[in-house]
């Protein structure tokens, strides 16, 4: 089991503690998980609240902490010998929680009898958002409500206290993140020299890479997305035969082996030169995160960020022809949505899309900045201003969405700035996004991890060595 020291979780549960006026903190471990039939699980999967604050990657775990007593537990059973035959000899529960600085650790049946007491004495038990049904079941059993009510439950002061301290990242936290990318670095060369020889089919890249990040780590932060149409923004397929004249889009990102994520895109021409039409679309996208980046600094919105990328990628548009008219009023209206209609990005850390379960909102956004409802903009994750510690994304994109075009192009729709004539011959475009991770220092941001290959000439000097 890869751990930090003692001290990390130590510090990190006194700081919860400070945040919480009273009560439990109830912190459920995750199960395995079958996948056909009962034996035949998933690869294991710690929650990232209970590895954040306890740290043991091991099934079938739930941790408390009493804020009122300050104390601090860890509740699992002991292997027995049918389990050792097929697990082989496991540390104690007692000495496993000795390496996270917990001293009180005892059986799930004591746990029961710790929160009916507490139920009986009327002490809050907070708990976070389950996001597994067995979750559900579980809590339900515990603390005695109905497993449909258990969402009616959920602690906000203890989702405010967790994204509080999360997302501030420590510098053990950084290097992790660091040694992903540098994994991703690895997974995106080795799919751009692929993409160099039209005529495969995309699962033979997308295989390879993902093989890559569990040789070097653990298993991808998110299931691969690889496609030569990109412009279906979540495309898991793997069918297509790549084709001179497509664009390819690389959204992948690894694992550490203390589960901490990269997620980074790179696009490219399939074999490996970008035609004129290419190049100006990509040197669009390109700038928008190039620029979007350089405005990265403690204080700032990224909602603002969001805008300026957009701002960005509408001068190239309307450069290449796709788009007409005043930049700033284009981007006022919206109009940019039609080619990016999505977030500019989001938190990254222990989870690709950092405490999402804890509710966007509640990670993204505040009192103060409140989330659009608008097309495309409602789809910005992160909206807050920025402080020193975060670890976000930047990953605009431009897409040529047929269904869209055409349902936009049919209502007449922001066409003082949208060349339908010309965008009408992009619908066989496909998709291009770019994305990197990035921190949020004291002065402005540092762009994590071994710099990957992104304007014209690098990616075309990585492809002139194909795999
Ligand atoms: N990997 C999905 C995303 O970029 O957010
Ligand atoms: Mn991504
Ligand atoms: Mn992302």
């Amino acid at each position: 089991m890869h751990l930090f020291d003692k001290e990390t979780y130590i510090n990190r549960r006194q700081k919860l503690k400070s945040e919480i006026k009273d009560g439990l903190l109830l912190f459920i471990g995750n199960e395995e998980a079958s996948f056909n039939y009962p034996a035949n699980t998933y690869a294991f999967r710690q929650d990232s609240n209970f590895l954040y604050f306890f740290g043991l990657d091991l099934y079938n775990l739930v941790g408390v902490i009493d804020v009122d007593a300050d104390k601090d537990y860890i509740f699992g059973n002991d292997v027995d010998i049918d389990d050792i035959i097929w697990m082989g000899p496991q540390p104690s529960i007692k000495d496993m929680s000795a390496k996270v600085g917990i001293s009180n650790s005892d059986t799930l049946t004591n746990l029961e009898t710790l929160l009916s007491d507490a139920i009986k004495e009327g002490r809050k038990i907070h708990f976070l958002p389950p996001y597994r049904g067995e979750h559900k079941l579980q809590l339900s059993g515990l603390l005695g409500m109905k497993p449909c009510s258990v969402k009616d439950y959920v602690s906000l002061e203890l989702i405010r206290g967790v994204v509080k301290i999360r997302e501030i990242k420590e510098e053990v936290e950084i290097a992790e993140i660091e040694k992903a990318v540098d994994i991703a670095y690895e997974m995106h060369t080795t799919s751009m020299r692929m993409a160099a020889k039209p005529g495969r089919v995309e699962r033979e890249i997308a295989g390879t890479i993902e093989g890559i990040s569990l040789a070097m780590g653990g298993p991808v932060s998110f299931p691969i997305i690889l496609s030569v149409h990109g412009e279906t923004l979540h495309n898991h397929h793997h069918d297509n035969t790549i084709e001179l004249g497509q664009m390819m889009v690389t959204d992948g990102g690894a694992e550490t082996t203390m589960h901490y994520a990269s997620d980074i895109t790179r696009t490219v021409p399939v074999g490996g030169k970008f035609n004129d039409r290419q190049k100006a679309v990509y040197q669009s996208v390109l700038d928008a995160n190039v620029k979007a980046i350089e405005a990265i600094k403690p204080g700032i919105e990224y909602r603002e960020i969001h805008f300026l990328a957009a701002k960005v990628l509408v001068e190239g548009l309307i450069k290449a022809g796709i788009m007409k008219g005043d930049v700033q009023a284009a981007v006022d209206a919206e109009a940019h949505t039609l080619f990016m209609p999505h977030g500019l990005g989001h938190q990254m850390g222990l989870d690709v899309h950092d405490m999402e379960g804890l509710g966007e909102d509640n990670v993204g956004y505040n009192e103060k900045t409140v989330r659009s409802k608008n097309f495309g903009t409602a789809y910005l994750r992160l909206g807050k201003e920025l402080k020193p510690g975060f670890v976000l994304t930047v990953e605009p994109g431009c897409y040529f969405i047929p269904a869209l075009i055409d349902k936009w192009k049919a209502e007449n729709k922001h066409s003082d700035f949208i060349n339908y004539d010309v965008v009408e011959t992009y619908k066989d475009f496909g998709g291009i996004r770019i994305e990197d991770d990035i921190l949020v220092t004291e002065t402005g941001y540092r762009v994590l991890g071994k710099p990957i290959p992104k304007t014209i000439e690098e990616v075309e000097a990585v492809m002139a060595n194909p795999l």
